[in-house]
C-alpha cells in the first residue's frame, strides 16, 4: 500500500502551485496574492533543497509542509480544494492525523506549532480535535491589513 504521506518530487511542483493558488486557500493564507510560477519555483527549489524543511504529498490530495528551522518546529497544509468538493472535511481529518503521526513518529519532534488565521474557525476546530492548544495570538499584516493569527501547539505524547 502506498504511504499516505510521501516526500514530494519535482513532478508535484506545478500541481502544488495550483492547489496553493485556489481562492479558498489564498483566503486563509498569510499572503493572499496569486503566486507566480517563478515565485513558486524559487520557493520550491529552496524548500526541497533544505534538510530542515519537508514537503510531503498527502494521498495526492494535498500538501503538508514541516519547517524545522525554528524551535518549536511548525507545520502548514493545504488541500486540492477544487478536486475534493464535498469530501473536504473528511480529508482534512485524515491529513491532520497523518501529519501529527509523521511529526512525532518519523521526524521525532517534541513539539509542533502552527499559524492559523483567527477567522479560520474550521481549521482551528480541527487542530483542537487533534490535541493542539492555543498558546498565543498576535496581529500580522496580511497584504497591508492587520489580522489576528492564532498559534496552536501540541507536544509529543510519551
Ligand atoms: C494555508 C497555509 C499553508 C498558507 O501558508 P502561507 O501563508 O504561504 O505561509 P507559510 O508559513 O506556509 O509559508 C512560508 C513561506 O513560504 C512561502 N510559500 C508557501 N507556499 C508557497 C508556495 N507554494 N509557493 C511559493 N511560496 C510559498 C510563503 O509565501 C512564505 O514566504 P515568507 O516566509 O517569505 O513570507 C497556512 O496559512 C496554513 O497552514 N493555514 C492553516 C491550514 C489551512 O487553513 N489550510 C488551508 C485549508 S485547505
Amino acid at each position: 500500500m502506498p504511504r499516505v504521506l510521501r516526500a514530494a518530487v519535482d513532478a508535484d511542483r506545478d500541481t502544488v502551485l495550483t492547489w496553493r493558488n485556489h481562492p479558498d486557500v489564498r483566503a486563509v493564507s498569510l499572503t493572499t496574492h496569486v503566486i507566480s510560477p517563478e515565485e513558486h519555483a524559487k520557493w520550491w527549489e529552496a524548500a526541497m533543497g533544505d534538510p530542515r524543511r519537508h514537503i510531503l504529498i498527502f494521498d495526492d490530495k494535498g500538501v503538508v509542509i514541516f519547517d524545522l528551522r525554528e524551535d518549536p518546529p511548525s507545520w502548514s497544509f493545504y488541500l486540492d480544494v477544487a478536486g475534493l468538493g464535498g469530501t473536504l472535511l473528511a480529508t482534512w481529518m485524515r491529513l491532520e492525523q497523518a501529519a501529527v503521526r509523521y511529526a512525532f513518529d518519523e521526524l521525532g519532534l517534541e513539539r509542533l506549532g502552527g499559524e492559523t488565521l483567527a477567522t479560520n474557525a474550521q481549521v482551528l476546530a480541527l487542530h483542537r480535535r487533534f490535541g493542539f492548544r492555543e498558546t498565543k495570538r498576535y496581529e500580522r499584516l496580511i497584504d497591508g491589513t492587520p489580522q489576528t493569527v492564532v498559534w496552536t501547539e501540541r507536544v509529543r505524547e510519551h
